[in-house]
């Protein structure tokens, strides 16, 4: 299995250039069931990616990949299967975002529910629940989600009970298809989202947001092809950042658009960081005296749970104890026992983890069980002493493009054995 060997406190500089956004992705490939061609660019290549392109030519649509380009073309062939199976979808939840388009487009889908999940329990219930208030009926049979809707679905009025990414996406990808106008409200609002809504109107769908309230009018004719270019990766970029607040003489965080980091970019500035922004990217530099914190995640444009590992490594080097409250998944702090392996002055209550700073981290033989927990164990890495290794990085493959490689063009002394 490999592992990530890291020796830490060695300063690093350069620039970074980020990769596309995964979560934007994966909605997106879900949305080209809706479309006749597709040709998507600035994808990243990780390994979700290459999970749902199983998954939609398991289905049966034609996938061209063009990795040096960062390009992938779809198409759309006549016979399609309205199956999405567990092999599939177990190792990657997105894959229940079939459901929507599969649903509206053929009026009929199996898709296997997703399961548990290391972060929390993550069910689905807000998927269905917007599916079936768009007249889908629905049942639960050996661990598939049975949908139809045999006269299709019919646009309605809906409010989510709470904020949910996946939910949005998914009721977005079935409003498409149906007759009349639908309201959703209450909605994730996610940059992520709102490429997908691009996506879909290009697609012909005549979307407007106002706030949290989406108003979608199903589609029109659907273009014969259309090209997309997905959006930059926001949480690659503000993993960056904290790297670079750690321990660069100067880190350029490029192919970016600042307006969409700014509350990472507040945060970072209130701590102390010394950040220039330009147009398309960040620099910043290594501060020495940190100031504490105190943050909550939150749906966007609150402060993402998938940074939330990342602060914290961040805040065992400001001075006092700073405080994360975890307000999005139930368990998603455990990367806090590794980082306490390696030194950090960490304390859980409630959902509420308490660090205490600045401490000096000693590198450890350390592991996480996902992806941005693992991602944090390698920016404790790099400030530690000594020498740390990360086990099970797959995670890490699984959203992270090019890591050690682009660190290492900044000098750190990194490899993957
Ligand atoms: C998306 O997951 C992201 N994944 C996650 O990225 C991210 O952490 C999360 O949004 C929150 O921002 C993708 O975009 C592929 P949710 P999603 O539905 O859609 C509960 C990463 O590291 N909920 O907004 O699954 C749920 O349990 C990751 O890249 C229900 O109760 O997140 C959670 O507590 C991991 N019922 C909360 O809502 C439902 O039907 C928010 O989840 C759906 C969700």
């Amino acid at each position: 299995m490999q592992k990530l060997f890291i020796k830490g406190k060695k300063e690093i500089s350069g620039n970074i250039f980020i990769s596309g956004s995964k979560n934007a992705t994966l909605p997106i490939l879900a949305a080209s069931l809706l479309a006749n061609e597709v040709k998507l660019s600035n994808v990243p290549f990780v390994k979700d990616i290459f999970t749902m392109i199983e998954l939609l030519k398991f289905i049966g649509i034609i996938v061209k990949i063009k990795k040096d380009k960062k390009i992938i073309e779809l198409i759309n062939k006549k016979n399609i299967k309205t199956l999405a199976p567990y092999k599939l979808v177990k190792t990657m939840r997105a894959g229940v975002l079939v459901l929507g388009p599969l649903l509206t487009k053929y009026k009929k889908a199996k898709v296997s529910l997703p399961g548990g999940c290391a972060i929390g329990t993550r069910p689905v219930d807000l998927h269905l629940f917007a599916l079936k208030k768009l007249g889908a009926k629905i049942k639960i049979k050996d661990g598939y989600i049975i949908a139809e809707a045999a006269k299709g679905l019919k646009g309605t009025k809906i409010k989510f009970p709470t904020i949910s990414v996946g939910a949005t996406e998914n009721a977005l990808l079935a409003a498409f298809g149906a007759k009349g106008t639908t309201v959703l409200s209450n909605c994730a609002i996610e940059p992520e989202i709102l490429d997908l809504i691009l996506f879909l109107k290009k697609l012909g769908s005549k979307i407007k947001i106002s706030g949290r309230k989406i108003t979608v009018v199903g589609k029109s004719v659907i273009p014969k092809k259309i090209n997309h270019k997905i959006i930059f990766d926001r949480i690659e970029a503000g993993t960056y950042l904290v790297g670079g607040s750690l321990l660069s003489k100067k880190i350029i965080i490029k192919q970016i658009d600042p307006r969409v980091l700014k509350c990472e970019i507040q945060i970072l500035k209130k701590m102390g960081v010394k950040i220039t922004i330009s147009k398309n990217s960040i620099s910043i530099s290594r501060t020495k005296k940190l100031k504490k914190i105190n943050l909550t995640t939150k749906p966007f444009p609150g402060f993402p749970t998938d940074l939330q590992a990342q602060f914290m490594v961040l805040m065992t080097q400001a001075n006092g104890v700073s405080q994360i409250k975890e307000n999005i998944f139930e368990n998603r702090f455990m990367h806090v026992p590794e980082l306490k392996r390696m030194g950090a002055k960490i304390e859980i209550r409630n959902k509420t983890a308490f660090i205490q700073g600045p401490t000096n981290l000693n590198g450890a033989e350390v592991m996480a069980t996902d992806l941005r927990a693992s991602v944090s164990l390698v920016l404790a890495g790099l400030i530690a002493d000594n020498r740390t290794i990360v086990n099970r990085i797959y995670h890490l493959d699984r959203g992270y493009e090019y890591l050690e490689k682009k660190l290492k063009k900044c000098k750190a002394e990194i490899k993957r054995v």
